[in-house]
């Protein structure tokens, strides 16, 4: 440990449980950091300092020693519990900070919180930055995938500082200055969401596969092994393969068969989802993968309705195997397709209801390595909005259009078997839906118009004619122009 007194480190970091220790850890192994810690409680940062005396932090009693070993502009990442804990770092840290200093938030904070603080902080001149950091521990401690926003001026001393502690994808550091205040966690939690929607979908895969085929866990393992190997490449698709390969040790069974079939969550996929539907965009597949966890997670229901009717689960297998494998894959590719098609319309909409200048590509490109949803095909998604960065839909993207064209048909069938086998297969189903609903000629809406007219008088416009009109339903039932009430 380096003797605190002069202004010798370059960047901070509080909070030293498993996140903020790795990222410090992280910040110290690269050449021309030093790195100043602080910990509410002493006890872990001492146990940093017994266990990584190589790091040589700079370790503060309290906030002002904190202060008082940073260089100038001074730079404190805070990696605590988000919520009360972030806001009662920061009123600590404003009390001994100067105007041009910067406080990073490198906790999983909802944006509007962000955009909140970074408000109240910039009155006191400090720069404050919300900053979404994907990778989990690993990620922290090797390379994670960095979402900053805040001001241009904090940028200037993050950015090298950021850039090298990011993942490298194909040579480039996986961060970039994603926009103003609150733009990085929002950017965070739409990648969050993206990530429920593929683990859905990747647990949609596997549970056809399984029940259709009666092949063994790791047996299914061998399959995402292979399909690893190919377009679907990615940590998701990786990690997938290795948890059903574990066998319990206890058990001697498929460890994937003694883990209680109840999924957590920790919200940001619920943010994504109340987030679209304040902002009036279809996250389909984002919104049946936070349900399902939500449905999976109610026993007491699971129990009552266990005897409904319904097909057997065993009464379904297929008579061609690999050919049923190939559908799942490429069914999974679409839908996954439609999930980030439909995050990155979150992000849009986003950007524009609270004037951020997000460039869809530079997004793609930070999320190819370091973080949880990397993925072998970022690469096209930045491709896309390169060659035309109006892109209204991703799915409409000539790549995208070929995949989807190419796995329709079995996109379908899957769909159809599985809601014949009588297995749930929501965020498949859903993004099937979204993808007829966003090609259709014509929907349905234009009944729901004529029903919002007859009960509320909400008023409907017609395709052959300009103006906004009203049928008196409840009268003669002739049409006559009205005010537009929607
Ligand atoms: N775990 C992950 O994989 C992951 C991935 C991405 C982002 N994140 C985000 O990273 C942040 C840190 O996560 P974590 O898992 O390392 O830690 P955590 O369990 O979320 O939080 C524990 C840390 O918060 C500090 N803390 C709690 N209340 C405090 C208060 N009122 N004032 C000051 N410090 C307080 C604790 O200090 P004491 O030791 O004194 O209690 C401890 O350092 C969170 O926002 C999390 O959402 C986590």
């Amino acid at each position: 440990m380096a003797e605190t007194g002069a202004a010798q480190a370059n960047i901070g970091v509080v909070g030293m449980a498993v996140m903020g220790s790795n990222l410090a850890r992280n910040l110290a192994s690269r050449e021309g950091n030093t790195v100043a810690i602080y910990n509410r409680s002493w006890e872990k940062t001492q146990t940093v300092l017994d266990e990584h005396p190589e790091a040589g932090f700079v370790a503060a009693h309290d906030y002002a020693e904190f202060a008082a070993a940073l260089q100038k502009p001074r730079a404190a990442i805070i990696m605590v519990k988000a919520g009360g804990p972030t806001d009662a770092v920061i009123d600590e840290l404003v009390k001994v900070f100067e105007p041009g200093d910067i406080i990073v938030d490198g906790g999983n904070a909802l944006f509007t919180d962000t955009i909140r603080r970074e408000k109240a902080v910039r009155e006191t001149g400090i720069n404050f930055v919300g900053a979404g950091i994907s990778g989990g521990e690993e990620g922290a401690l090797l390379g994670p995938s960095i979402m900053p926003g805040g001001s241009d001026e904090s940028w200037v001393t993050l950015g090298p500082i950021l850039r090298s502690i990011a993942a490298v994808a194909d040579g480039e550091p996986c961060v970039t200055h994603v926009g103003h205040d609150g733009a990085g966690h929002f950017v965070k939690m739409v990648h969050n969401g993206i990530e429920y929607a593929d683990m859905q979908l990747i647990a949609e895969a596997y549970d056809l596969i399984r029940r259709g085929t009666g092949k063994s866990p790791s047996e299914i393992a061998d399959v995402f092994a292979e399909w690893n190997k190919g377009e679907l490449e990615s940590y998701l698709i990786e990690i997938t393969a290795e948890v059903l390969r574990q066998v319990d040790a206890k058990t001697g069974t498929p460890l994937v068969d003694v883990i209680l079939d109840q999924a957590a969550a920790k919200g940001t996929g619920a943010w994504t989802v109340q987030t679209a539907l304040d902002l009036g965009i279809p996250v389909s597949g984002i919104a049946e993968a936070v349900f399902a966890r939500s449905l999976s997670s109610k026993p007491a229901q699971r129990a009552a309705a266990s005897a409904l009717p319904g097909p057997s689960s065993d009464e379904f297998q297929v008579d061609d195997v690999d050919g049923f494998i190939e559908d799942v894959r490429q069914a999974l590719y679409a839908s996954k397709i439609i999930a980030y098609s439909q995050g990155f319309d979150e992000i849009v909409a986003g950007a524009e209801q609270y004037g951020w200048d997000i460039k869809k590509g530079e997004i793609a490109k930070i999320w190819r390595a370091g973080c949880i949803i990397r993925a072998r095909f970022l690469n096209r998604i930045t491709e896309a909005y390169a060659e035309n960065p109006g892109l209204v839909a991703l799915v409409t993207a000539p790549f995208f259009t070929d995949v989807v064209s190419k796995a329709q048909d079995s996109w379908r069938r899957v769909v159809v078997a599985a809601t014949q086998a009588g297995i749930p297969s929501p965020a498949f189903s859903s993004s099937l839906a979204y993808y007829d609903g966003l090609r259709a000629d014509r929907l349905p809406a234009a009944l729901v118009q004529g029903q919002r007219d007859f009960f509320g008088a909400h008023t409907y416009k017609r395709v052959d004619a300009e103006g906004t009109f009203h049928t008196l339903w409840s009268g003669d039932r002739t049409e006559i122009e009205a005010e537009d009430t929607h």
